[in-house]
């Protein structure tokens, strides 16, 4: 039997990690998380503003980064990220599949076909199809990391958020099936489930309805809303490179809600 040591080690030294969704919010949080620890990250966006932000907050921790513009919800661009990454660092150990949109705030029976078209391109195909082309390059160089931020809508149904509640479930649901495909080709494949977190995403949500605030936070037994490091260190414990037999894992990140 083997026991894990204590030697004390900087967990992603020279990693090349891609983050899409990486200009704001938990994207951004997690971008500085991993440089904080040894990663060299490849910030992905369609907001090149807050992606260039993003990559220099990097660089004053002392850390590698550049930016690419990449809008998810078109796979040619999902693969040149790929291929551009490689390009200049060489190969990809670990990818977070983060940029979602929340989509129109409406019941199902309102929200327009479109809308339905948006949010399912964006948040489930930018997974699927950026999962492709990493998994590709993860074959070909022995293994890799993934970790796909879903939510806690992956998990249970929150009321006027059908479409993205729908591809959130579906985002767990393509975790579980890749990462039975993969695990014994040395790639791991996880979900994050974070509940309200006060990103930019959700400060829209409260400023259109500011009665929400001290409602929803009702329903979490901590009391308070989750922070994109909340989400940032669990996503890092998940590539954690001594964390070797968990894959398949849907987690929540929600103060205790999936609990009650
Ligand atoms: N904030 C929350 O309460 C919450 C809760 C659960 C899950 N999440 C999930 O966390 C992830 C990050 O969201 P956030 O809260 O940091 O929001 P955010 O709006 O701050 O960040 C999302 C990022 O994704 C980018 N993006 C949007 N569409 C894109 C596209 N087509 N291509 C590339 N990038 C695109 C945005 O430009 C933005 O930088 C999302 O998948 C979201 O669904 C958020």
């Amino acid at each position: 039997m083997t026991y894990p040591t204590t030697e004390r080690m900087i967990r992603f030294q020279d990693q090349v990690v891609v983050i899409t969704g990486g200009a704001s919010g938990v994207g951004r949080a997690t971008a500085l998380a991993f440089a904080g620890e040894g990663g060299r990250v490849v910030v992905a966006d369609v907001a090149e503003e807050g992606g260039h932000a993003t990559v220099e907050m990097v660089r004053q921790e002392g850390a590698e980064a550049m930016f690419i513009t990449c809008d998810v919800a078109q796979p040619d661009q999902l693969q040149q990220l790929v291929s551009e990454t490689v390009r200049t660092y060489g190969r990809l150990d670990v990818a977070i599949n983060n940029a979602g949109v929340g989509g129109v705030f409406a019941r199902t029976a309102d929200v327009p076909a479109e809308e339905y078209h948006r949010v399912v391109n964006i948040n489930l195909g930018g997974v699927f199809f950026g999962m492709q082309y990493q998994i590709r390059q993860m074959l070909r160089q022995g293994g890799g990391c993934i970790v796909n931020v879903a939510s806690l809508a992956g998990l249970r149904g929150f009321a006027n958020c059908s479409i993205y509640t729908a591809t959130k479930h579906a985002i767990v649901g393509l975790t579980k099936a890749s990462s039975a495909e993969y695990a014994r080709k040395n790639i791991r494949i996880n979900a994050v489930c974070p509940t309200y977190t006060r990103s930019p995403l959700f400060e829209q949500l409260l400023e259109l309805n500011p009665s929400y605030e001290e409602k929803f936070k009702l329903n979490i037994p901590m009391r308070r809303y989750g922070q994109p490091a909340d989400t940032a260190q669990a996503i890092l414990w998940l590539c954690d490179p001594r964390n070797t037999f968990v894959t398949g894992l849907a987690l929540p990140i929600d103060g205790g809600m999936m609990a009650v």
